[in-house]
C-alpha cells in the first residue's frame, strides 16, 4: 500500500480516484482539510476498502510516525502543500510552515520510518516528491523551455518554498540515501480544481454573470497539462523512475492566459450560451496585474518521455472540453467550496483592484 498525502486537494484526489481505478493498490491518504482540501472529492471511494482517510497535518511528526508504523507502506507520495501564487503573496507564513516545514518533518518521519526496514522493503521504498515548474523562474520568449538542469530561480513565496521542499527532499537522498524522487510539472487544469485558480475561476465566474479578471496584459504563458496526465506521469516515475533524479511533466501546450480564456468563454457560449445572446467573452476585465509575476513557462518533458515512455494522452481541446463539461455538470460542488473563507479570499483579492 501507499501514502499519499494532500490526497483531498485538486492533484491528489485526482490521483488517488485513478491510482485506485488503475493499480487497485490501497491507500492511506493524509490530508489536513485546510481550505483547499475536500472530501466531496473522495466520495465516491468514501466505503472503498482500499482508502483511508486520515485528517492530519504532515508536520505532525508523532501522527506520521503512527501511522507509518501502522501501515507500513511501501511509497509516500507527498503532494500536499499550500499551492496558490497569489495566497502566498498576502500571506507566507501558511506556505513556509507547511512547503518548507512540513515536508522536513516528512521527510524525517519518513527517514526514521525507512532506515528501520528490513533489506528487501528498504530496497523497494520510495518517496516521490511533486513539484512544481515554477521552482525554475520565469523564462523569456525566445528562451528554450525548462529543463531538469534548469538552475533554480523561484520568484515568488510559493515557489521559493516549493524550491526549498526540492531541496531538502534532494538532500535527503544525497546525505542519508533516502529513496526520493522528484515531479516538476507544469499548470494543470481539470476535474475538481479549485476556483481560485485561473481555469475553474474564468467558468464559474462567468456562469455566475461576474467578471473575468486578467492580471496585466493577460500575455503571460503557461504549460497547461489535463489533471489525469499528470497523475499518468506520477505512476510512472514510481514505478521506474531513477532514484535520486527528478522529471518534468509538462503538456507541451503553452498559451497565453487571454487565449486560455478566450477558449473557456467560447466553450460556455457552446454549452451553456448567456441568455441575452452575447459571448461570455464581454465579461473579461483587465486588471492590475500580480506582484513579481512570470512571464512565461514551458516544460521540457523528453526526459520522461525517452527514458520512460511517458506522453500525456490528452489534446487541450479534449481536456479543456471535458473540464468546462465537468463544471456544469457539478454545480452542488461549486457552491459547496465557495464558503464562507473562500468568498473572504474573493473580496481580499479582487475588490480592491483597480481596472489595469
Ligand atoms: P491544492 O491546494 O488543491 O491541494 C493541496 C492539498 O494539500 C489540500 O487538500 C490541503 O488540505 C492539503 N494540505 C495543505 N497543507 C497540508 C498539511 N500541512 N498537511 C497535510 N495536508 C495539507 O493543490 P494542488 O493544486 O492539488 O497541488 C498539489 C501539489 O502539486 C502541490 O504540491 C503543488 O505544489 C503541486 N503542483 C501543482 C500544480 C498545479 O497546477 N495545481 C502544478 C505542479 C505542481
Ligand atoms: O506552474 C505550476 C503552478 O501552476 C503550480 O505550481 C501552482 O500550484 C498553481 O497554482 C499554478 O500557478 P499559476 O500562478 O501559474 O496558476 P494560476 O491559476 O493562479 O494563474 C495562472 C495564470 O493566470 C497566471 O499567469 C496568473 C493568471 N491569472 C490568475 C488568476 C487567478 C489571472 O490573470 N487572473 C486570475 O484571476
Amino acid at each position: 500500500m501507499i501514502f499519499v498525502t494532500g490526497g483531498a486537494g485538486f492533484i491528489g484526489a485526482n490521483f488517488v480516484l485513478d491510482w485506485l481505478a488503475t493499480t487497485g493498490e490501497p491507500v492511506v491518504n493524509i490530508d489536513k482539510l485546510t481550505y483547499a482540501g475536500n472530501l466531496e472529492n473522495l466520495a465516491s471511494v468514501r466505503d472503498d476498502a482500499r482508502h483511508t482517510f486520515v485528517q492530519a497535518d504532515i508536520g505532525d511528526s508523532a501522527v506520521i510516525a503512527q501511522l507509518l508504523a501502522q501501515h507500513q507502506p511501501r511509497a509516500v507520495l507527498n503532494f500536499a502543500a499550500e499551492s496558490h501564487v497569489d495566497r502566498s503573496i498576502h500571506g507566507p507564513e501558511d506556505f513556509i510552515q507547511t512547503n518548507v516545514v512540513g515536508t522536513f518533518r516528512l521527510l524525517e518521519a519518513v527517514r526514521a520510518y525507512w532506515s528501520g526496514l528490513p533489506a528487501d522493503a528498504k530496497s523497494a521504498f520510495r518517496f516521490l516528491h511533486v513539484s512544481t515548474d515554477e521552482v525554475y523562474g520565469t523564462l523569456g520568449a525566445t528562451d528554450p523551455a525548462f529543463t531538469e538542469s534548469h538552475n533554480y530561480e523561484p520568484n515568488s513565496p510559493y515557489s521559493a518554498s516549493k524550491a526549498a521542499s526540492d531541496h531538502l527532499v534532494r538532500a535527503w537522498h544525497h546525505t542519508y540515501g533516502l529513496p526520493v524522487l522528484t515531479t516538476n510539472c507544469s499548470n494543470n487544469y481539470g476535474p475538481m480544481h479549485f476556483p481560485e485558480k485561473l481555469i475553474p475561476l474564468m467558468i464559474v465566474n462567468a456562469l455566475a454573470g461576474k467578471p473575468l479578471p486578467i492580471y496585466g496584459d493577460g500575455q503571460q504563458i503557461r504549460d497547461w497539462l489535463y489533471v489525469r496526465d499528470h497523475c499518468s506521469a506520477i505512476r510512472r516515475v514510481l514505478e521506474a523512475g531513477r532514484l535520486g533524479d527528478t522529471y518534468n511533466v509538462g503538456g507541451w501546450n503553452e498559451q497565453a492566459n487571454i487565449d486560455i480564456v478566450q477558449t473557456v468563454c467560447a466553450l460556455l457560449d457552446e454549452l451553456r450560451p448567456r441568455e441575452d445572446g452575447k459571448s461570455y467573452a464581454e465579461q473579461i476585465r483587465f486588471v492590475q496585474d500580480r506582484p513579481g509575476h512570470d512571464r512565461r513557462y514551458a516544460i521540457d518533458a523528453r526526459k520522461l518521455e525517452r527514458e520512460l515512455g511517458w506522453k500525456p494522452a490528452e489534446t487541450f481541446d479534449t481536456g479543456i472540453r471535458k473540464t468546462v463539461q465537468w463544471y456544469l455538470d457539478h454545480p452542488e460542488w461549486v457552491a459547496h467550496v465557495q464558503s464562507g473563507s473562500y468568498r473572504d479570499w474573493v473580496l481580499q483579492q479582487y475588490s480592491a483592484q483597480e481596472p489595469a
